[in-house]
């Protein structure tokens, strides 16, 4: 029996249950949520039967198991089952469901349920390390990222038939941790926070800009995070890239460009992140048709752009958090501290660029979050995500 102070007491979670190895441990997952006073309706694929008994999973979960859109009185049970869902929780999910769920194929009841929900989504992929790594593998669960689902990645260990490697699923613990972030965490509830992502492209001619290296991937992983904790996020990015469900975007090329939108949407933002690479120089003018080589080597002259972050620091109103990226490929924080004072910030995220897997176009980054009065704060090489995590913690504090 549980009570309402029980920290997932009045939540329903769909359990998702496909046919691997890994299915055993989903009843172990069923049973740590329904301990922590979730509502849990089990829903088990075909496969999955072949691997843990659906009596198994229905005594330990709140309701029978359902695996069929034909098998009770209610002719729409994905529906039902999606529209009360505070969360769907796939585990183990197979590459077969991370590819029908990607391309919005809904063939049984599990993927009939994805795509019928507007809850969010934990999907928890365990598989063989070569399925795990395959391209189409990876691409759909990269596209299942892209679009606001979270995905608790496998670890490495033993697989089945005495292989081992990574794709094994991640522990019910991690699962467990991952589902009561999702659904409990809400500390940015009501505020609107402002992200910027990517690098800006300053046109030299009609067909020539300069650029730099940034994906936005670290901008974008602020800005789910940033929704997932229940802020209002509007994303201001150069990346053609689809934002992340439920933030709002605004596309823009250029410094000008950016510091215009940005200007209007920090005079009511409550928080500003920007993790944009924006250009410190551009043409002082851009030739309307394209320059022709014939004509010889051009001279291309440049001015500074304006300092977008500088402008939003001396406009700063009480209460709101201003947070910069700094750059550096050394005397990273002698020179973080320089642009938090400035430019007037309430924290600066440093990464030095230069080291291996830090900063541009990675998966990962590594930073020292540095704060007035000299505070440091050193984060290890790790998933733009838990940087996002981590910086969003510190943000929260300080809005505390
Ligand atoms: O996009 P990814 O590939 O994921 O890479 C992430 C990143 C390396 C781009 C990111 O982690 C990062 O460091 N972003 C800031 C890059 C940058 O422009 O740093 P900076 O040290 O040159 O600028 C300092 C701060 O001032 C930044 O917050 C920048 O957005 C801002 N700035 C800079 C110049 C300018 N004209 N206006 C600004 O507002």
């Amino acid at each position: 029996m549980t009570t309402s102070s029980a920290p997932l007491a009045g939540k329903t979670i769909v359990l998702g249950v496909c046919g691997g190895i890994a299915a055993y441990k989903a009843v172990e997952v069923c049973r740590r949520l329904v301990d922590l006073g979730a509502h849990v309706a089990p829903v088990m694929t075909d496969g999955a039967e072949r691997f843990v008994g659906r009596t198994t999973l229905s005594a330990l979960a709140s309701q029978p198991v359902q695996t069929s859109l034909w098998d009770e009185e209610s002719p729409i049970p994905h529906t039902r089952l999606g529209q009360g869902a505070d969360l769907v929780l796939v585990a183990p999910a197979t590459a077969r469901l991370l590819s029908a769920y990607a391309h919005g194929l809904a063939h049984d009841l599990l993927t009939n349920v994805l795509i019928a929900t507007r809850a969010p989504v934990v999907v928890c992929p365990a598989m063989h390390t070569e399925m795990w790594e395959h391209q189409a593998v990876q691409a759909n669960v990269r596209t299942l990222r892209e679009r606001g689902v979270h995905v608790v990645d496998p670890e490495d260990g033993r697989l089945a038939g005495g292989d081992s490697g990574k794709g094994r699923l991640a522990a019910p613990d991690a699962i467990v941790a991952e589902v009561s972030s999702v659904l409990g965490q809400r500390d940015l509830a009501g505020a609107h926070v402002v992200v910027s992502a990517g690098g800006t492209r300053e046109p030299i001619d009609a067909v020539r800009v300069i650029a730099n290296r940034s994906s936005g991937k670290q901008g974008y992983a602020v800005a789910d995070e940033a929704r997932r904790r229940g802020a209002r996020v509007t994303l201001v990015t150069t990346v053609d890239r689809p934002a992340p469900i439920g933030v709002e975007t605004v596309c823009v090329e250029t410094a000008a460009q950016m510091k215009a939108v940005l200007d209007g949407l920090a005079a009511t933002a409550d928080v500003v992140v920007m993790a944009a690479a924006v250009a410190d120089f551009r043409p002082v003018s851009c030739t309307s048709g394209k320059i022709k080589k014939s004509g010889g080597v051009p001279e291309i002259v440049l001015e500074p752009t304006p300092d977008i972050l500088a402008g939003l620091g001396a406009a700063k109103r009480p209460g709101q958090i201003l947070v910069g990226f700094a750059a550096e490929t050394g005397d990273l924080v002698a020179q973080a501290q320089s642009k938090l004072e400035r430019k007037n910030l309430d924290l600066v995220v440093a990464n030095d660029v230069s080291q291996p897997g830090v900063g541009f176009q990675h998966d990962t980054n590594a930073v020292t979050f540095v704060r007035p009065g000299g505070e440091l704060e050193s984060h290890p090489l790790s998933d733009k995500r838990d940087i996002a995590r981590a910086l969003l913690d510190i943000v929260v504090g300080l809005r505390a």
